[in-house]
């Protein structure tokens, strides 16, 4: 089974057995903090003029949030499920999406369509060869002066230091998330981490400005583990 398999029919079964409680309900304080960052300004009307798509749009929790605040909102997720969830999330906060069932490293997109770009602990789910060509792709849909959102696993995490009964498929991928009392225990697929810098490294190597990084960490178990996430903002030169 190739990886992208693997991770489909982890995520599949997932949203089928624990159905809207299988991802947050509620979007992710990074996510909020960009957009207000850098839109809160805009009028309703003048965001009705962004295309905005999440890539790995899940079951909508941050989806519903980018619609609510008027932009034209697209979703891409390769699982069906998520995409019901999410049609189920959407018409529940009274607003609407375009959802796309696809890789998100392949998607049918027209060159430069979208003015953002989000990936919410979703391209973690490639290794690294998929994750450049994930970043190739965000940056052939992305407009010149788009931006791409990104809250990705940092490699400073326990969960990576200490990575042990795991192993490692690429220099930056886990084949899964094997110790148990690590944060995101179970899950059976590949699972990549990135230092800022090398984060930084891919996205200049592919054409973009970084424009904003910083790492977020928060402790899990009361304060046993510690998870940090790279939060990075950039555009398309
Ligand atoms: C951890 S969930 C995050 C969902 C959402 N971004 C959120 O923050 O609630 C990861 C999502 O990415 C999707 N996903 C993973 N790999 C994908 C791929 N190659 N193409 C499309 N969707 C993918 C999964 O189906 C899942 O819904």
């Amino acid at each position: 089974m190739t990886s992208i398999s693997k991770s489909k029919n982890f995520y599949e079964q997932s949203y089928c057995d624990k159905g809207i409680t299988a991802q947050r309900k509620y979007p992710n304080e990074e996510l909020c903090r960009f957009i207000g960052r850098r839109f809160g300004d805009l009028s309703h009307l003048q965001k009705q003029e962004l295309k905005a798509v999440e890539m790995g749009c899940g079951s909508g929790a941050n989806l519903w949030m980018l619609a609510h605040e008027g932009f034209d909102t697209y979703g891409v997720d390769f699982s069906g499920e998520a995409l019901s969830l999410c049609k189920k999330t959407l018409e529940s906060y009274g607003v609407g999406a375009k959802l796309f069932r696809t890789d998100m490293k392949q998607t049918s997109f027209d060159h430069n369509y979208f003015s953002i770009c989000v990936d919410v602990f979703s391209s973690n789910c490639l290794d690294t060869n998929q994750g450049e060509q994930f970043i190739s792709e965000v940056y052939r849909i992305l407009k010149r002066g788009g931006t791409f959102f990104s809250y990705f696993p940092s490699k400073c995490s326990d969960a990576f230091q200490e990575h042990l009964p795991s192993k490692l498929i690429d220099q930056n991928t886990l084949n899964g998330i094997y110790r148990k009392s690590s944060p995101f225990y179970c899950q059976p697929y590949s699972f990549r981490f990135l230092y800022p810098e090398e984060y930084i490294s891919l996205l200049e190597k592919s054409g973009f400005n970084v424009t904003y990084s910083e790492l977020i960490s928060r402790t899990y178990r009361s304060r046993e583990e510690t998870f940090s996430w790279c939060v990075i903002e950039c555009q398309k030169k």
